[in-house]
């Protein structure tokens, strides 16, 4: 199984799927979310979907093939931080719904040699795009001390933060750190019994999200997305950290990242490019039992206003 899909119906639900609209889904994984708004679709609703992984793309390739979908779904290789561009390369200028499934799949951890888990021994890369950009070994080799206690504190929320940081920096005069093993190992002792499994998970997190930018292309999407979504048309983001949670609501809530709203100069009344359609959706407890990677899940759906 390359990706059990996380609150698959809920999120694509909240979508609204008009037969004839135009939908991205800017996280294509192992195509789960995709397959199920095609379903939604008539004969002249269009899908783009983005994925920066080639595995992900190869696999719906062949999808689409057996589905017999090629006129209708279009596969893109590429960070959906470029969602515009391509959009405008397409020719398309608005479009009716977002859907966006954050972070990695569990394809990136079962394949023990893309380096995304302490459960297998392989080389530190953590990247979802193996074409470009810096594995976590050479962010582990070049950060200085200060830039990795942000990274495990910001994203792992990590205690024991500078402490892993200036173990890094220790070791690293003495060799490389270069496999997924050899930062178990280093890390373990200092992550105490109790929650070691858990601390470990968080330490290899915050890594894999700072090599994959995944806050910036975040906030560049959902930029993209303001100002591709028609009136009416639908933003749905399932994110599965507070930091990604944080930006999707506040763009939700008053159209910016920083939470602050556009205001009216007559009345001073906030002005907001969307209107909340529901509070966060977590899974039941027979999606957590059947799926427990998707315990940290909450699904956020938003509708397109016309300001
Ligand atoms: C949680 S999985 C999506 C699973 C999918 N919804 C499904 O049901 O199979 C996230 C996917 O998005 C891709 N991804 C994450 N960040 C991305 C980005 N900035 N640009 C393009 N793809 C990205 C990952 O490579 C991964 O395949």
């Amino acid at each position: 199984m390359y990706h059990i899909p996380v609150l698959l119906s809920a999120s694509v639900e909240g979508l609204n799927i008009r037969q004839d609209g135009t939908y991205v889904d800017v996280t294509l994984g192992g195509g789960g979310h995709s397959r199920c708004i095609l379903q939604g679709l008539g004969p002249e609703g269009r899908l783009f979907s983005f994925d920066q992984d080639a595995d992900a793309i190869a696999r719906c390739a062949s999808l689409r093939d057996e589905l017999g979908k090629g006129e209708q779904w279009t596969l893109i290789r590429s960070n959906f931080r470029y969602l515009k561009n391509w959009m405008r390369y397409y020719g398309i200028d608005g479009i009716d719904g977002v859907m966006a499934d954050l972070g990695v799949s569990s394809h990136h951890f079962d394949d023990g040699s893309r380096g995304f888990s302490f459960r297998s021994d392989a080389p530190l890369d953590m990247r979802m795009n193996q074409k470009g950009g810096d594995t976590a070994a050479t962010v582990l080799k070049n950060y200085s001390s200060e830039q990795l206690t942000n990274v495990f504190r910001l994203y792992g929320e990590l205690k024991q933060a500078r402490r892993l940081a200036d173990l890094i920096v220790n070791t690293r005069q003495l060799h490389p750190i270069s496999t997924t093993g050899q930062l178990a190992e280093l890390f373990r002792p200092i992550l105490g019994r109790e929650h070691e499994k858990k601390d470990l998970a968080r330490a290899f997190q915050a890594l894999r999200i700072e090599v994959n930018h995944e806050m910036d292309a975040l906030r560049d999407m959902l930029q993209a997305a303001t100002e591709l979504l028609r009136p009416g048309g639908r933003l749905v983001v399932i994110s599965y950290h507070s930091l990604e949670d944080r930006i999707v609501k506040n763009v939700m809530k008053a159209g910016s990242i920083d939470g602050t709203a556009k205001t009216d100069a007559v009345y001073g009344r906030a002005l907001s490019p969307f209107r909340a359609i529901s509070k966060a959706i977590t899974p039941t407890a027979e999606e957590l039992e059947a799926n427990p990677r998707s315990r940290s899940a909450k699904l956020r759906i938003a509708e397109r206003t016309d300001i």
